[in-house]
Formats: structure tokens, sequence, C-alpha cells
């Protein structure tokens, strides 16, 4: 009998140990026994996440009681997850799962998820053309300049809340029309609020269809939005606007089909979580961290003004690219506030390191484990926009997964554009023309728990909003 050459021999042993079965990742066990680990992912859902990935490495499965969830941790780990096919891990019906209390009836968004392809294109039109980002830009200024002043105007603001009722205004003006903010900016961002806070309370996580308190108020919330959308959708479809709903009234994006005015509904409703949370956070860290280092705001303002002596006061679009200081200032504010996590569900058998994830099983990627690791970026703690100054090297870092921002891949973020211009836009005015004090210059850390988006801090940041002395 002929025996294998070494080479021969390595082939069988691998084809044979490809055969063998992989294990099922590692389940953590924590505190009291069926509910402690997600009473501990909800405490402390970073601290926990690292006790996870010491005890177990970048794969293991969390009972977190709506579902269990396969943590993938790391840049590699993270890239595959981004960039794996649709049919293997899917992006829609594990996200809005998860946000079920917040976004409500699933069924609303059954054809927005079949037709996600011609869905997107609808979103891209209405987000990503330059046309549109540039009308838009004039909500955006008009309201970032009048908040301003009202900032000036008082002793003292809470900056992260105030800058989330900006954040809704610009929203809501720029792609719902100035005359919906005029009639219903109060009882939007009021049940927007409504929403996010209770939305995410663990009862309303773990049983979105149990009625307890925080989902009832969900759902009041959510019926105030639906009739204001109704509302708008009957009106923009006698008087079109140049607003996002009027775009969505030309298309047919279900087999040629229109949507109905409930699924138009669940989309905006989804559309502007997505818009809120993420840009508020992005907008007061980055002002927050720059006003805790002066050196740093002096430079973001000498931007700023080159950036106004080049282009005038209110440029279009493709110049706000050209602020490349306020980029990476964004970009470490980002690397250090991102997201608990992000979440798919594999459709089929998912393999991850050397366990494979059952198929129906939540597979989920945390990036700010990467962003903090001080064997990727060195002393994270320090808030240090030089470490992304060179663009090609930030942009190396996405690619290979260990900077998140927009997310990677098929589902990478279809607001980056229309984020970019609104933070851009704004910082330009604030930099430029106004001067802020933090009462306490120590930042408060960080709270993943009470948002599913960007990180909240754990106490209000009060500041003190100046115009600045022309000389
Ligand atoms: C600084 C602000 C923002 C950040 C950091 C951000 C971040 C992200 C990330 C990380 C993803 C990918 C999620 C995943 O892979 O699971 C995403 C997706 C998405 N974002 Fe954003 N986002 C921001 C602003 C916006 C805005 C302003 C809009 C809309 C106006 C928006 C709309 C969306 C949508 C629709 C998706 C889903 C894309 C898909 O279905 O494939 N985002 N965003």
């Amino acid at each position: 009998m002929p025996v294998p050459s070494g080479h021969a021999k390595q082939s069988l042993m691998k084809s044979a140990t490809q055969e063998l079965p992989l294990p099922p990742p590692p389940g953590v066990k924590e505190g009291l026994p069926f509910v402690g680990p997600a009473m501990a992912f909800q405490k402390d859902p970073i601290g926990f996440l690292r006790r996870c990935q010491r005890k177990h490495g970048d794969v293991f499965t969390v009972n977190l009681l709506l579902f269990k969830a396969t943590f993938v941790l790391g840049a590699e780990e993270q890239h595959r997850f981004f960039t794996a096919r649709p049919d293997v891990l899917d992006f829609f019906t594990a996200t809005v799962e998860a946000s079920q209390a917040l976004v409500g009836d699933l069924i609303r968004f059954r054809r927005l998820s079949e037709h996600e392809v011609t869905v997107n294109a609808v979103i891209r039109l209405g987000l990503m053309k330059t046309e549109r980002l540039n009308v838009y830009l004039n909500a955006i200024r008009r309201v970032a300049r009048q908040r301003f002043e009202a900032w000036a105007d008082v002793p003292r603001i809470d900056l992260f809340h105030e800058t989330s009722a900006m954040i809704n205004q610009i929203n809501v003006e720029a792609l719902l029309g100035a005359d919906t903010w005029a009639k219903h900016g109060e009882t939007i961002a009021n049940a927007y609020y409504d929403l996010e806070f209770n939305g995410i309370k663990p009862e309303a996580v773990a049983f979105p269809h149990f009625p307890s308190p925080a989902v009832r108020r969900c759902r009041r919330a959510r019926d105030r939005v639906d009739v204001i959308m109704h509302e708008l959708v009957e009106q923009r479809s006698i008087a079109p606007g140049d607003d996002y709903i009027s775009l969505w009234l030309t298309q047919a994006p279900f087999d040629g089909e229109q949507p109905e005015v409930p699924e138009l509904a669940a989309h905006l409703l989804g559309l502007f979580f997505a818009a809120h949370t993420n840009t508020t956070g992005t907008f007061a860290w980055t002002v927050a961290n720059l006003a805790a280092r002066p050196d740093l705001f002096e430079r973001a303002s000498a931007e700023c003004e080159a950036h106004a002596a080049r282009h005038g006061e209110a440029p279009p679009y493709p110049a706000l690219r050209e602020l490349n200081f306020l980029d990476a200032c964004m970009r470490e504010s980002v690397r250090q506030s991102f997201a608990v996590f992000l979440i798919r569900r594999a459709l089929v058998p998912y393999s991850a390191g050397d366990f494979s994830v059952p198929e129906g099983q939540r597979v989920c990627v945390a990036p700010i484990l990467t962003h903090m690791d001080p064997a990727v970026y060195e002393d994270p703690e320090r808030f240090d926009p030089d470490r992304f100054a060179d663009l090609s090297e930030a942009r190396q870092l996405e690619r290979e997964g260990a900077y998140v921002q927009f997310g990677l891949g098929a589902h990478r973020c279809l607001g980056e554009m229309f984020a970019n211009a609104v933070l851009r836009a704004a910082w330009c005015i604030f930099f430029r023309d106004y001067e802020i004090t933090l009462e306490d210059s120590e930042l408060p850390p960080h709270d993943w728990t009470k948002t599913l988006g960007t990180a909240y801090p754990t106490r209000p940041v009060w500041a003190q909003v100046r115009r600045r002395e022309l000389t």
C-alpha cells in the first residue's frame, strides 16, 4: 500500500479536520443562573464584554434574554462580519427585531426589507446626491445658527441635551421641511425622546410585546409620530416640496408599486433614529473634547476660518470635505464613543474563530473594544486627533476593520454624507464664531447603557457659549 508523502499526509489530515464539525462558541456564565449575564451586560456592557474576552477569547455566546448573541471581537472578525454575504448574515431583521419596542409592528417593514436594493436606491437618491445635500445645507446652517445664538444668550447649556434638540430640528427641517418643524417640531422631538428613553429599557428590549409601562409609552409615542407622518404624506401628495417625503412619493420601489403610508411612516421612524443619536453624540463629544483642550479648539477655529476664507461662509457640500483637522477630531471622538454593538442574524451556520455559530443565532460585533485596545491604539484613553492626521492611514484602519465609524460593506451607513453635511456645516459656524467654556474641564465617562448608538455622557456636560469677539 503506497504511503502518502509528507505533503499529501498534511492535506489528508487537513481535509479530515475540515470535515469535523466545529463546536459552538463557549457560553458565558456570570452571576445568577440564566439572568446573570444579561444583567451584567445591562449594567456595564463594555466592562462585561472585556471580562468575557479575557476569559473566553474573541468569540463567545451570551444569553441576553431576548435572544442569544454570539460576540465576534477583534478587527479580523469585525471585517468578516461586515463583509459577510446577506444570505449568511442578515442585517435587516436582526436590527429591526433588536429595536422592536422602538420601531413597532414588524409587518410594516416586510416589503421594505424584501425590496432592500430598490429601497436603498431611493434612500441614496434622498441622502447622497450632491444637489440634494446642497438644498439641505440651507436648512442645516439656518437651524445651527439659530440654536448657537440661543445658546449664547443663556448663562449655561447642557451640551448633549441641547445638541440632541438641535439635531432633531435639523433632521426634521432638512428632510421633512421647515413647515413640519414649525407645526409639529415639539411633538416629534418629545416622541423621539420617549421612544429612545423607553425603547432601550431592559423590559422593553426583552419583552417588546408585553404591555409594560415602557412598552406602552413607546406605543403612544409611535402613534403620535404616525399621525404626523400620515398627515404629511397626504399634504405632500397634494403639494410636493423638495423634501425627502416628496421624493419618496415619486418612487415605486416595490416592484413598481409605491409604499403605503404606514410603510413610509415606519421607514421614517427608523431613519430618524439612525439619523439622531449618532449625529448628536458625534457633534457633542467632538465639541466637548475640543472645549476641554483649548489648544485643539484653536486649531479647529483656525481651520474653519481658513476654510471660510477659501470657500466663503456657506460653501457647497464638496468643499466641506476639505476640513482635515476637524475630520481627525471627529474620528478620534467616535473612536472613544462608538455604539456598544451592531447585530446580524446567522441565516446559515456561521464560522467564527474555531467555532460554528448555529443558524438562527444573533451575531454581534463591539468595535468599541478594538477602538480602546492598547495593542491597536497606543494609550487609548488619551484624546489625540493627530492619530488620524494621515487620512490614508485612517482609511486603511477602516478597511482592516480596526476602526469603525459608518460601518463597512453592504450596510455601510446610507446617511454618511448627510451626517457629514450636518456636522461639518454646523461645526464650521460654531468653531469660527463662538467660544465655549466647560464648567468642569474633566469630561464625564461614557455611558453605554442609555442608547443603542453613540454613547452619551454619564452626567450632563454644562457649558457656557459666547460669541467670539471680532478682531
Ligand atoms: C455621525 C453619524 C452617524 C454614524 C456614526 C452612523 C453610523 C452607522 C453605522 C455604523 C451603520 C452600520 C450599521 C451596521 O452595520 O449594523 C449605519 C447604518 C445606517 N445609517 Fe448611519 N450613522 C450616522 C448617521 C446617519 C444618518 C444622519 C442617517 C440618515 C439620515 C443614517 C442612516 C443609516 C441607515 C439607513 C443605515 C442602514 C444602512 C443599510 O440598511 O444598509 N445614519 N450608520
